[in-house]
């Protein structure tokens, strides 16, 4: 399983990547548009950073200029890869990419019938979005087994699940049971898996009791 950081913050990225929490990262334009400077040197400093997959995403909504747009991306480091938006132009610009040996990752998947679509046409990666499901009362969990059995079942589709809009510890935990391919999570959500009410309780006891022998 691979733990990917769904930000685009340096610092946050440097600090998960010190606990070997950083296999690759997502950004989207919302996690780019948070920090200072340019697009494409926010992604550079990202891409110097981390060894693995930087997953970065057209703005274009058309078939040509996606295109377009993903080689110029591609450019910026060896370890990007394309996220194209889930759409039907969409689609055509990941078989393309495909064609010219681009990794894609085929965002905002909100249903079974658009992984295998997605699938179909060539994408690398298929990125549900569980907690934007859950908002509206839909179950992600849900939609990310059915993706993961109908990859089983069809080996022919050969793309990996990235499980994003991860909100909370238990997305994570139920996740990593059903054996999801790759999590990005945010560092919020990092930082509520690390703590836990009683080790903090246990801690202080320990801390407390070993006065007796300094
Ligand atoms: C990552 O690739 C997605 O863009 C991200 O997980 C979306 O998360 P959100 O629904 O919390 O914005």
């Amino acid at each position: 399983m691979d733990i990917y950081v769904d930000t685009a913050n340096l610092a946050e990225i440097e600090q998960a990547n010190r606990l070997g929490l950083a296999d690759g990262v997502t950004t989207n334009p919302t996690l780019i548009a948070k920090e200072n400077g340019e697009f494409k040197e926010i992604l550079k400093g990202i891409c110097q950073e981390i060894t693995g997959p930087v997953h970065a995403e057209v703005l274009s909504l058309d078939y040509e200029n996606m295109v377009k747009e993903s080689k110029e991306l591609a450019k910026v480091a060896d370890n990007i890869v394309i996220k194209i938006p889930m759409i039907h132009d969409g689609l055509k610009a990941v078989k393309a990419l495909k064609s010219e040996g681009i990794p894609t990752n085929v965002t905002l998947i909100f249903s079974a019938g658009q992984a295998i679509l997605a699938a179909k046409a060539g994408a690398t990666y298929l990125c549900p979005f569980l907690g934007r499901l859950d908002d509206i009362s839909s179950n992600g969990l849900e939609l990310l087994s059915t993706i993961r059995t109908i990859l089983i079942n069809n080996p022919d589709l050969d793309a990996k699940i990235i499980a994003a809009s991860i909100r909370t510890p238990i997305h994570v935990v139920e996740l990593a049971s059903m054996g999801v391919d790759i999590l990005t999570i945010p560092s919020k959500v990092l930082k509520q898996l690390e703590n836990h009410p009683l080790t903090d309780i246990g801690i202080e006891q320990f801390t407390k009791d070993a006065e007796k022998f300094m």
